[in-house]
């Protein structure tokens, strides 16, 4: 079984803090190997020219961006999300990229007051799986949206699908305090592993037309760079930050000696397992 931190406690001092902050730091790194992805929600998002859209959990804008350029200067763009550091690296990217119809909001989307009725779509890339209250979050982004509007977002598919996510935190068990087993449907990155888990909160949401594919995308990365998100990012990140330096020599050594298994001239062919759901509110 594929070894698991338990997902940070509280979610959203998680993002705006030291989880925010390590996706600000390697924003163009994620941004360039998860362009696909972001590709595939924003295409299936789309409401057509002057739409308005959602990007819930929009982190540093990328999707936030990428559907104010699709639906045009009569359309916009909203991205939501807890966290500062993230907003203010997408309120600068929309300022370099001459982007006016894109707004960021700070606030938590699970309970924020969207308005009613306000918007054509809703998107997310990898932003919904954080929700203490999944239900009450995805029937409160459904009040947000027109009645038939779209949501469209990508949230990972399980650990064993995406081995290369498990390894540096298997490799790097040993040398780290004993954790609790984790709740796999606790919030965090594989909240959404199991579709029949997301079919039932749709469902209950009040959503229709629930529709949740397989999006495999191929992510190849240079082993140095597999490397720096493995000890930065997530759980293993947090943890580590935690731990003393020798301990942190003995896990990065260990991390770098298991990713090194799947290098071939530099690169690891990485592959990221994703589910794309959609819906009709
Ligand atoms: C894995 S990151 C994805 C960021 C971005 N969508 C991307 O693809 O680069 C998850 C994002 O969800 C945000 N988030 C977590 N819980 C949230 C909540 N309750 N409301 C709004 N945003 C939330 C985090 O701050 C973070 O920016």
């Amino acid at each position: 079984m594929t070894a698991q931190f338990p997902p940070t406690p509280a979610q959203a001092a998680f993002w705006k803090q030291a989880g925010g902050q390590a996706w600000v730091d390697l924003q163009d790194l994620m941004d360039r190997l998860n362009q696909p992805i972001c590709d595939a929600v924003v295409a299936e998002g789309f409401p057509g020219a002057g739409g308005a859209v959602l990007d819930i959990g929009c982190g540093a804008g990328a999707t936030t961006l990428e559907m104010a350029r699709r639906v045009g200067p009569q359309g916009r763009s909203l991205g939501v999300d807890v966290s500062a550091p993230l907003l203010e690296a997408a309120r600068a990217a929309a300022k370099a990229q001459g982007i006016a119809n894109a707004q960021f909001l700070e606030g938590d989307a699970q309970t924020f007051d969207l308005g009613e009725a306000a918007y054509d779509a809703a998107i997310s890339r990898f932003g919904v799986m954080f929700f203490s209250d999944s239900n009450a979050a995805f029937a409160n982004l459904r009040r947000a949206l027109k009645p038939g509007a779209k949501l469209a977002f990508a949230c990972w598919r399980s650990p064993a699908d995406n081995p290369l996510a498990g390894a540096p935190v298997e490799a790097a068990a040993p040398f780290l305090p004993p954790m609790p087993q984790a709740d796999p449907d606790a919030p965090g990155r594989w909240a959404f592993a199991k579709p029949e888990r997301v079919q039932g909160i749709l469902t209950r949401s009040g959503w229709r037309d629930i529709e949740i594919v397989p999006l495999d995308v191929p992510t190849p990365i240079a082993l140095p760079d597999l490397m720096t998100l493995s000890l930065r990012m997530g759980a293993l990140g947090a943890v580590l930050q935690q731990a003393d330096e020798p301990t942190q020599a003995k896990v990065r050594a260990a991390v770098a000696e298991r990713l090194a298994a799947s290098e071939t001239d530099g690169m690891v062919a990485m592959s990221s397992a994703c589910w794309l759901v959609t819906a009709r509110g």
